[in-house]
């Protein structure tokens, strides 16, 4: 057993943990963020992607211990004005958009422009692979502003939907970048 102490969405979570623990069971079952999936516990659909110091990892596929004094970022994390107190916290939030907007006295210009765009553009179905999608899309676009089609269906070549057929994933992203560049662009 080992003692760490991670940075979730901002707050410091400290627990005694078995050295095997992952980082996506730290995250879920001691952090409380459970917009975090397990879809495969193989590194292959994706869902369990966060950031942690910046970098997309596959949370699934690193032990807690390995993100020790690590500050680490989950979709409750696109959000923060949202991110509910932990009793608070269910299945629900999977993409931080679900629930009431009235419950957190959040409205929706709080949203982080890519959750918008997938509203906007109906970019998920059952929402479980949603949360994945945005961590990986959000970290592709600050370095890759102004992508194609394809370059957006190469940041998700690692993420798995069964359900929407990718189509409105990409015109989400690209409608995304779009608000993303608007800033740059005004300042410029
Ligand atoms: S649960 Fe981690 S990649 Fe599928
Ligand atoms: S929206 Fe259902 S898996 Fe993607």
């Amino acid at each position: 057993m080992q003692t760490i102490t991670m940075t979730i969405n901002g707050r410091d979570v400290t627990a005694e943990i078995d050295e095997r623990t992952l980082l996506l069971d730290f995250i879920r079952d001691v952090g409380g963020f459970t917009g975090t999936h397990n879809g495969c516990l193989e590194a292959r659909c994706g869902c369990c992607s966060v950031e942690v110091d910046g970098d997309i990892v596959k949370s699934c596929n690193v032990l807690a211990v390995q993100a020790a004094g690590r500050s680490v970022t989950t979709v409750e994390g696109l959000a923060p004005q949202r991110v509910a107190p932990m009793e608070h916290i269910t299945t629900q939030s999977l993409a931080g958009m679900y629930r009431p907007l009235d419950a957190l006295g959040a409205q929706n210009e709080d949203l982080h422009p890519l959750q918008a765009a997938f509203h906007k553009c109906h970019a998920l179905q059952c929402g479980f692979c949603t949360p994945g999608m945005l961590m990986v899309l959000k970290d592709y676009l600050e370095d890759n502003p102004d992508p194609t089609r394809e370059d957006v269906r190469g940041a998700i070549a690692g993420n798995l939907c069964r359900c929407t057929g990718y189509q409105h994933i990409v015109d989400a992203a690209m409608e995304a970048a779009e608000q993303m560049r608007e800033p740059a662009a005004a300042d410029g």
